[in-house]
């Protein structure tokens, strides 16, 4: 039964102390998070696996990704372990490193030596990579000068990738690209996009010599759902309510919206709010009902009326957390997410640039 799941990862747990540390994001189920040592947005759970070196094992109830990232910024003896391998994420998937690297030799045909520093000192192209995409393709942006961004820093990151070069490529998410680069003043005209499947991404040579951020054609396809009707329809029932959405939306959603930021930005959004606030929420509902469940003296509501959970996100069950904890206390290590070493320096030091990147 669920309860005797539940006691059994307890007890686990509490044999384990602190040998182990469980991590959680965000959009991990309520049967999951009761159980975690630390639930947070991305860049927050990056930082958590780089914060506890004494733990032995990390289990990371999160998405493939986040549990490379985690790999990559703990210690070496230590061991991360995500509880179900099939837990990964569709926007990342739409880039992989040979279709970047296709793209990085095609830009160099547009764009001369990427490594050469013009007048100004800076190189054509700075490559940014959202923190949603595999270690091989952070490996990929560590050897070309370039970073990692989550969707909290992404604004950051982006002021730094210009200081060093004229143009971005940023991948997966062309959401994420296109809401922050609009916000710092990019004009749309000059964020082409790029589609792996056609020669020079399906511009022409004039659209890429005006370029300053390329964007790769992947989205997410929990956060592609929320539309500017599903806001007007929630500001005619609600008058008063706030729109907070993910960037992950679609540009027109999230011009629309009151305001957007990372999970962890609507989190605070919300606990910073007077009692009797009204909340519509673009992002997913495992976070968006357990909101609502923490703050009863708010109204709190997803945006989408159909319930749209992050269906690899909801992979990992308890289950599969009793399993992983049971065996480390058999002294057996499962599931564990290691990059191999050739991708892990350079991922690592596009990692180590965000983390130093100064707002
Ligand atoms: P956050 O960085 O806001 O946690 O987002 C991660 C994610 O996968 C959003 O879809
Ligand atoms: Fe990936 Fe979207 Fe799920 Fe986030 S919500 S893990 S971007 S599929």
């Amino acid at each position: 039964s669920d309860e005797e799941l539940h006691a059994r990862i307890r007890a686990a747990k509490a044999t384990l102390g602190d040998r182990v540390v469980v991590l959680g994001h965000f959009y991990q189920r309520d049967e999951v998070v009761e159980h975690a040592d630390f639930t947070g947005d991305s860049f927050q759970l990056a930082n958590a696996a780089k914060g506890r070196p004494d733990a032995e094992a990390i289990v990371f109830c999160g998405v493939h990704f986040m549990a490379e990232t985690a790999d990559l910024l703990s210690g070496p003896e230590q061991a991360v372990i995500l509880p179900n391998l099939a837990a990964g994420c569709s926007m990342a998937d739409m880039a992989d490193e040979s279709s970047v690297e296709e793209a990085w030799e095609q830009l160099e045909e547009v764009y001369g030596d990427l490594s050469a520093p013009g007048a100004d000192g800076r190189v054509p192209v700075i490559p940014v990579t959202y923190m949603n995409s595999s270690a091989a393709l952070k490996g990929f942006v560590g050897r070309h000068g370039g970073i990692v961004c989550t969707s909290s820093n992404a604004k950051t990151v982006l002021e730094w990738a210009f200081e060093r070069g004229e143009r971005v490529l940023f991948f997966p998410d062309q959401h994420l690209g296109r809401n922050t680069a609009k916000a710092m003043g990019v004009p749309l005209e000059q964020m082409p996009m790029w589609n792996p499947r056609k020669p020079l991404g399906g511009n022409t040579l004039d659209e890429l010599e005006g370029a300053r951020v390329i964007l790769w054609h992947g989205f997410c396809s929990v956060h592609k759902r929320f539309t500017v009707d599903q806001i007007d329809a929630a500001r005619a029932q609600h008058p008063g309510v706030q729109v907070i959405v993910h960037p992950e939306c679609p540009m027109p959603v999230v011009d629309a919206a009151d305001a957007s930021g990372s999970t962890d930005f609507i989190v605070k959004a919300i606990q910073a709010a007077p009692a009797g606030s009204t909340f519509a929420i673009g992002t997913e509902i495992n976070l968006v009902q357990r909101l609502a469940a923490e703050h009863p003296e708010h109204t709190i509501f997803c945006l989408d009326p159909v319930v749209c959970p992050c269906s690899t996100m909801y992979r990992i069950h308890p289950g599969h957390l009793a399993w992983v904890l049971e065996e480390l206390v058999a002294g057996r290590v499962v599931n564990r997410i290691a990059v191999a070493d050739e991708v892990a320096e350079p991922a690592r030091l596009a990692l180590e640039r965000m983390l130093a990147a100064k707002p």
